[in-house]
């Protein structure tokens, strides 16, 4: 019996987790669940899975469970023995539990990219003890296993493109149209960066620092099949896909019962639904971030982080009606023309990096930019 703990539980990666340990109750126990509130939605589920911890960042009481909440509560998080934590936070407020739990050798797979990306030039070298989640890397992290990285071509992430990738015009776009994903049910952030095709030049740095894997090595396509998830391409001319149907429950379970594999309840994928596989060129001027995400990745040093925290308060920002689709590459160029910061060499350093962000970005835009941490 593995003891679990679920890190942004009441979210889209934490229910789907949590669909995966109702199925295997003789080999999963919930010992905490995490989320930002207290919320009906995890008081039901306290009441389903009866942890015996709860982690609220806001704070509160849950009757018959230990809660633990802030800063201190996180210290105790990150120290409790369990077995596997699964990181389904989204955006930035995943940068502390991660590295916590990096610091204290803790298992823990994880979704949460953001984390990955702006503690990566602090930490890479112990992300080989980080099982991936985002399906890309997952699919990645599976396909390595058929050859010594020595003879690596190179990879690729695929990408569905999301509901504009084909789209004439970018203009006019409504926050409902953006979230209306064609293939995957998500959060609301990452749902508008797969529109932005953000989501695919952040994944391109998280599989840099996850992987070890040079950017002249890694690639995108779009895919708007969403069946293959990362493609392996070794020297000799073989490619290793990962193919699926589009379901997170595919490598969430795999990140928990690795190296073993366990039926999921997703779909079997029936080919001859689909009939064909679709490759194209994303489009980089149409959508500038991706190109954007590259070039940060590239330069390294504080880019990366401020790329994600200035993404992430744009992303609000349109999500709350202040600003257009078309404005959120404009605003993130015009934090990162501003930013100037060194190298981060330790965790204090990067959330420097963060809160300097954050207050450029507010004195350039007056804007609190909502919930972030
Ligand atoms: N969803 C997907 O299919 C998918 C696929 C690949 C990668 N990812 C990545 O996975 C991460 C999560 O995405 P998501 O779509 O699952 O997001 P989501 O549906 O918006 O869920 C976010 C979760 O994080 C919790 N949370 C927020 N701030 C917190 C804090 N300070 N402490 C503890 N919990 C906190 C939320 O709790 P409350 O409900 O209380 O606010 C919620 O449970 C993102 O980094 C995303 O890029 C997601």
């Amino acid at each position: 019996m593995k003891s679990i703990a679920v890190l942004g539980s009441t979210g889209s990666i934490g229910s789907q987790t949590l669909d995966i340990v109702q199925r295997y109750p003789d080999r999963l126990r919930v010992k905490l669940l995490a989320a930002s509130r207290v919320s009906e939605k995890l008081l039901e589920q306290v009441k389903q899975f009866r942890p015996e911890y709860v982690y609220v960042a806001e704070g509160g009481e849950i009757e018959g469970v230990k809660t633990l909440s802030g800063d201190t509560g996180l210290d105790e998080l990150a120290s409790l023995d369990i077995d596997i934590f699964i990181n389904g936070i989204a955006g930035i407020a995943g940068i502390k539990p991660t590295y916590l739990l990096l610091k204290n050798r803790k298992k823990q797979a994880t979704a949460n990219k953001e984390a990955i990306i702006c503690l990566g030039e602090v930490f890479k070298d112990r992300y080989s003890e980080i099982l991936p989640i985002d399906s890309e890397h997952s699919a990645v992290f599976q396909a390595l296993q058929a050859g010594n990285r020595e003879n690596l071509k190179r990879i690729i992430l695929t990408a569905s493109g999301g509901p504009f990738w084909n789209s004439q015009s970018l203009e006019n776009i409504t926050v409902e149209d953006a979230l209306n994903h064609p293939r995957w049910k998500m959060g609301r952030k990452v749902t508008i960066d797969s529109a932005t095709l953000m989501n695919k030049g952040l994944e391109i740095i998280e599989a840099h620092y996850l992987f070890n894997i040079p950017y002249s090595k890694i690639e995108a396509v779009i895919h708007p099949q969403s069946l293959i998830h990362g493609i392996v391409e070794f020297i000799d001319g073989s490619m290793i896909a990962q193919m699926s149907c589009p379901d997170m429950r595919i490598p969430i379970s795999y990140a928990i019962s690795y190296p073993d594999r366990w039926e999921t309840g997703a779909k079997y994928l029936n080919l001859f639904e689909y009939g064909k596989l679709e490759f194209y060129q994303p489009d980089e001027e149409k959508f500038p971030l991706l190109k954007i995400a590259r070039e940060c990745g590239e330069k390294g040093g504080a880019y990366p982080t401020v790329l994600t925290v200035a993404d992430e308060l744009a992303v609000d920002m349109f999500l709350r009606g202040e600003i257009k689709f078309t404005e959120i590459p404009l605003i993130v160029e015009k934090i990162l023309e501003k930013a100037n910061f060194k190298k981060p060499e330790s965790y204090e350093d990067v959330i420097f990096i963060i809160e300097e962000t954050k207050k450029l970005f507010k004195d350039i835009y007056k804007t609190a930019g909502g919930k972030i941490a």
